[in-house]
């Protein structure tokens, strides 16, 4: 799935070590079916050629604006007229400042002051220098002015410090731009969402689990994010990443077992939507053994079992209703192996929840794509097989249309 098809983004280079970065990002960028148009300042081709950026993205390199084979000289004009967005990486101290003053005395500069589509900055620089009030000012009146600042992070420096200033990995600012451009449909809600299997204990070192792998729910945080929630993730024990990790718009919390999901997501049940994805155990090891159980012989151990909390149960009979509409609203999940349709909706009855979306066909644990049914009380509608991401998006929009 490419999610920047037919995006034109002018990438900017400005003069910074992390400029060293900019052509895998161009790279990535055009991966996702962007169309790449590079634009460098002078202090920028200190660090990295113009012929690198032209060889990568196809497209020839703007350098000044006194370019006279440029047919009309108006590149400024011209470049941001066109594109959809400009992404400043590196923006450095000095070209933060300048634009947070409205100067345009090089190409780059006079592109942003000329434009008339969003502008994206990652700054990149020196702890000291991200720390001056100086910066500091430009940062904010930047942001007031509506320009997206992202990043910068935190971690190990080129001059050799640790701290804020890092400019996103090309990875991370792929995905933010994806992000940028996605509908705002979740703007101010808080989404809860529970993903992954649970793990219950027999004994110190054995369990019962499940083939779960999380990354539906995962999924469905990151669309969420996209669409401008703010998520709390209760993960079982699963090995994915936090998606959009650098935007702080995840607060995730690590559970192993039922018990403890169950616990952490009743603790945090002030939110708009609830989506159950994770994949529950039924029932727990009533006692699980201190120490490692032992074999004996052929002699296997009696283990008790005790049913599990439901957690979406619990979620959905301890909502309130909110103008007219229950809060939070809770989208449940259902794996069939028969009838998923009337299985899946005899369920969302049971656990008196508005929606239920069933997973189809054998193949989607662990799998990248997914298939689903999303059920209501107004009937059902397929989604067609998909990346779950894309799967995630359009059931976001459903939900999102919903509340
Ligand atoms: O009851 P069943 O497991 O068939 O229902 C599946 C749905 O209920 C999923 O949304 C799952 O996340 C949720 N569930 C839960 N707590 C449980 C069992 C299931 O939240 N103990």
């Amino acid at each position: 799935m490419q999610s920047l098809l037919n995006k034109k983004i002018v990438l900017g280079i400005s003069g910074g070590i992390a400029a060293y970065k900019a052509p895998e990002l161009a790279r990535q960028l055009m991966q996702e079916g962007a169309s790449v148009q590079v634009v460098m300042t002078e202090a920028a081709q200190q660090f990295v050629t113009p012929v690198t950026l032209q060889a990568l993205t196809g497209n020839p390199v703007y350098l000044s604006q006194w370019d006279s084979t440029i047919p009309n000289n108006m590149a400024h004009i011209e470049l941001s007229r066109s594109a959809d967005a400009i992404l400043i990486a590196p923006a450095s101290a000095d070209l933060m400042a300048k634009l947070s003053l409205g100067l345009a005395d090089d190409l780059l500069t006079t592109l942003c002051l000329a434009r008339d589509c969003p502008l994206l900055l990652t700054p990149a620089m020196n702890k000291q220098m991200w720390e001056h009030p100086a910066t500091q000012r430009s940062a904010q009146r930047l942001i007031d002015d509506g320009v997206a600042l992202l990043g910068p992070a935190s971690g190990f420096q080129a001059c050799g410090e640790i701290g804020m200033g890092r400019m996103l990995e090309p990875a991370e600012i792929t995905e933010q731009v994806i992000s940028f451009f996605q509908k705002k449909s979740l703007a101010g809600k808080k989404v809860l969402i529970t993903a992954g299997p649970t793990f219950e204990a027999i004994d110190p070192v054995r369990g019962i689990t499940n083939h779960s792998s999380g990354k539906m729910g995962f999924a469905i945080a990151r669309a969420a994010v996209e669409a401008g929630a703010q998520v709390y993730l209760i993960a079982g024990p699963c090995d994915l990443p936090t998606p959009l990790d650098a935007t702080g718009q995840i607060v995730r919390t690590n559970v192993v077992s039922a018990k403890e999901m169950h616990a952490a997501t009743l603790g945090a049940t002030d939110c708009d939507i609830f989506f159950a994805v994770a994949a529950v155990a039924d029932w727990g090891i009533a006692k699980p053994a201190k120490e490692k159980i032992k074999r004996q012989g052929n002699q296997a151990p009696n283990l008790e079992f005790v049913a599990n909390p439901d957690i979406l149960l619990d979620i959905a009979k301890a909502a309130k209703t909110k103008a007219g509409k229950p809060h939070p609203y809770c989208v449940g999940f259902a794996a069939e192996s028969t009838d998923l349709e009337k299985h899946a909706d005899e369920k969302r009855k049971r656990k008196g929840i508005p929606m239920i979306v069933g997973n189809i066909g054998p193949d989607t644990f662990g799998s990248d794509l997914n298939q689903l049914i999303v059920i209501d009380s107004a009937g059902s509608k397929k989604i067609a097989k998909a990346e779950k991401l894309q799967l995630a998006r359009q059931l976001i929009a459903l939900v999102a249309k919903k509340i």
